[in-house]
C-alpha cells in the first residue's frame, strides 16, 4: 500500500483554495443546466471558468480524457463525455464532476442535478439522489483520527443497506486521496468492514464519492468511447463527492 500524504498547513492553504474554486463552480453550473442544453456547453462553462480563475481542469489530458468535466445522466454512473450532440431533457437526472488544479493542488466534488427542477423527476429519482448525498454525508461524518478508512465505506453500506430500498453500491469505482496529485493513495472504498485499511491521521485529504444505483451494483464500460460507466441493469444511479480534510478533531469538508 501506497504511503499516505500528509499536508503541512501551507499545503492545506493550497487544498482549500483549488477545492473553494470546484465548490463555486458547482454551485454557478447549476444555473445553466436547464432542459435543452448541451452537456458539451456545461463543458465549455466549466473549461473557461477554471481557465478564468487562474486553475487548469485536472481531467483535461487526463490518461487521454479530452473534457474538462464529467455530465453523467440517468443510467450513467461516472465519466459521462460532454458531447456537443447530447443534450439534458425536462426530468433527467444528472452528475456534474469538477475537479481544478490551482497552485499544485487538486480538489475534486461533484453534485446531482434535477433537470427542469426537483418535481420534474420521478419521486424515485428523488429518492436515489437524496439518499446518495446522506450516504456521502454518513462517509463524511465516519472520518476522525483514529478511525480507519474502511471505517468510511462500512458506514456507507451500513447506511444504505438500513434503507431497505435494494440499492446497489458501485465498487469498481472509488473515492481517492488526492493534493498533488489527482489520484494519490488512499484508495476510499464505499463498502467493506469497519476497522480496516490505512489509519487516518490529520492532514490527509481524499475523496469520498459514492455512486449508488436503483438497481444492482453492476457496472458496464462503454465499448464505444472506453470511459462512460453505466448500470448493467439500465436502472438510474448517482453520485455526489467531496474532498475532505481530516483534521485535530474530526473532519472538514474542503469543496463546500
Ligand atoms: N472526479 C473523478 C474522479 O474522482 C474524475 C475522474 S474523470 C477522468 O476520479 F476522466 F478524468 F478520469
Ligand atoms: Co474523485
Amino acid at each position: 500500500m501506497a504511503k499516505i500524504p500528509i499536508k503541512s498547513k501551507d499545503e492545506i492553504e493550497k487544498m482549500r483554495a483549488s477545492c473553494k474554486l470546484v465548490a463555486s463552480l458547482l454551485d454557478r453550473v447549476g444555473d445553466i443546466i436547464k432542459p435543452g442544453i448541451s452537456t458539451e456547453s456545461i463543458n465549455t462553462f466549466i473549461h473557461n471558468e477554471t481557465l478564468k480563475a487562474g486553475a487548469t481542469p485536472s481531467t483535461l489530458n487526463y490518461k487521454g480524457y479530452t473534457k474538462s468535466t464529467c455530465v453523467s445522466i440517468n443510467d450513467v454512473i461516472c465519466h459521462g463525455i460532454p458531447s456537443p450532440f447530447e443534450f439534458l431533457k425536462s426530468g433527467d437526472i444528472v452528475n456534474v464532476d469538477v475537479s481544478c488544479y490551482l497552485n499544485g493542488f487538486h480538489g475534486d466534488s461533484s453534485r446531482m442535478y434535477f433537470v427542469g427542477g426537483r418535481e420534474a423527476c420521478s419521486k424515485d429519482a428523488q429518492k436515489l439522489v437524496d439518499t446518495t448525498f446522506d450516504a456521502l454525508m454518513v462517509g463524511v461524518e465516519a472520518v476522525k483520527p483514529g478511525a480507519k478508512v474502511g471505517d468510511i465505506g462500512a458506514s456507507i453500506q451500513e447506511f444504505i443497506e438500513s434503507t431497505g430500498l435494494g440499492y446497489g453500491i458501485v465498487r469498481e469505482y472509488t473515492g481517492h486521496g488526492v493534493g498533488r496529485n489527482f489520484h494519490e493513495a488512499p484508495q476510499v472504498l464505499h463498502f467493506g468492514k469497519h476497522g480496516t485499511g490505512d489509519l487516518l491521521k490529520p492532514g490527509m485529504t481524499f475523496t469520498i464519492e459514492p455512486m449508488i444505483n436503483a438497481g444492482g451494483h453492476e457496472t458496464v464500460l462503454s465499448k464505444v468511447d472506453g470511459w462512460t460507466v453505466r448500470t448493467k441493469d439500465k436502472s438510474l444511479s448517482a453520485q455526489w463527492e467531496h474532498t475532505v480534510l481530516v483534521t485535530e478533531s474530526g473532519v472538514e469538508i474542503l469543496t463546500r
